[in-house]
């Protein structure tokens, strides 16, 4: 196996990355390296709302295009990330809620033509879009955010719905963290499939992000909490995919963040329906990690300098099993 493309090939699965959109104009050996590994792409913020209309009724695509275009010309396939969030919503769409100059029926229209512009801009070209990301909370409730409040919980089939209508072949993914072990978050999300498939609505896909850490224990269970999704008739992906920890680097470290990278790549070749391993970021010169949790990094697979980490090596010995 001589990288992750063949990798990806001879397992067939696909493997991605998130994109940073700005390094991706502006690096040369990233873009290099995006391109020659990876066969997947996920705009890292590019796609989110507060991106891509930044002013009412203002679109800003040229990020967004970037990435596609990028991923036209290198044969990767792209997830749209992400229609609904709770996170990263335009400043004129959270202020007039909260100011009331934005009432529920409006808010609902918003919402729709958000859904009908971005997956329309973009039909034929995104393979799977992330519909509605991290809606249910840790506790296993349906998640607080402006949509829910107003536009109360049918809003899930409606985004589905008008997803659906406007790009007939993209996969329709539901999208969060913790669902590889919290018992409570997975309950609550195989209930919310049964119901939306209950309603006849169009939903294919259980998005697992995977931000994982060394200082936590493995989540054991993943590949069987996979399977329950599958189970239902979804694709599985494991969508954002990184191991962090508490710096600074050892190489002991780094041989348990290597056998996590290949321990949830095998736990998703192991499932049939999961058909996509994508990375948060392939290089720590490069990742959300440091800017969070402080006192922790490291957590891709290629460190600062794009050099292959124990890491790498690991998820290309890693075999369907
Ligand atoms: O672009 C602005 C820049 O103009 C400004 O000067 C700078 C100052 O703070 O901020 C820049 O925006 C940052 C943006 O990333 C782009 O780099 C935001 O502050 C920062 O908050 C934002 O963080 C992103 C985060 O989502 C926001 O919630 C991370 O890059 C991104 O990796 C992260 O991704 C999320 C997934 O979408 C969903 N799952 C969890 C995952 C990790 O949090």
């Amino acid at each position: 196996v001589r990288d992750l493309r063949d990798l990806a090939r001879k397992n067939g699965i696909r493997i991605g990355s998130a994109v940073d959109a700005a390094v991706l104009r502006s690096e040369a050996d990233y873009r290099r390296v995006l391109n020659r590994e990876f066969t997947h792409l996920t705009a890292e913020n590019a796609m989110k709302w507060e991106s891509v209309e930044p002013e009412r009724g203002v679109f800003t695509w040229d990020d967004a295009d970037a990435v596609v275009e990028n991923a036209r010309r290198n044969g990767q396939q792209v997830r749209g990330h992400t229609l609904i969030w709770h996170n990263q919503l335009p400043a004129w769409l959270t202020s007039g809620v909260a100011d009331g100059s934005i009432g529920p029926a409006e808010l609902r229209t918003i919402l729709r033509d958000h859904i009908r512009t971005q997956v329309g801009r973009y039909k034929g070209k995104i393979r799977a879009w992330d519909v509605a990301n991290e809606v249910v909370d840790d506790e296993g409730n349906l998640r607080q955010s402006i949509w829910l409040e107003h536009l109360g919980p049918g809003y899930l089939a409606d985004a589905f719905r008008w997803a659906r209508q406007a790009d007939p072949r993209a996969k329709l993914y539901l999208n969060d963290y913790n669902v590889e072990w919290n018992q409570g978050k997975i309950d609550r999300y195989l209930a919310l499939v049964k119901e939306l498939q209950a309603q006849r609505v169009p939903i294919d896909g259980m998005g697992f992000q995977g931000h994982l850490g060394i200082q936590y224990d493995y989540p054991a269970g993943w590949a069987d909490v996979m399977r329950s999704f599958a189970d239902l008739g979804l694709e599985i992906a494991v969508t954002e995919m990184d191991v962090r920890m508490v710096l600074p680097v050892t190489p002991e470290k780094l041989a348990t963040q290597a056998e996590y990278y290949s321990r949830a790549l095998a736990d998703c070749l192991s499932v049939k329906a999961c058909r996509e391993f994508t990375v948060w970021g392939f290089t720590d010169r490069h990742s959300w990690v440091p800017g969070w949790f402080e006192g922790e990094g490291a957590a891709c697979i290629l460190d600062e300098d794009l050099r292959p980490k124990p890491a790498y090596h690991a998820l290309l010995a890693t075999r369907r099993r």
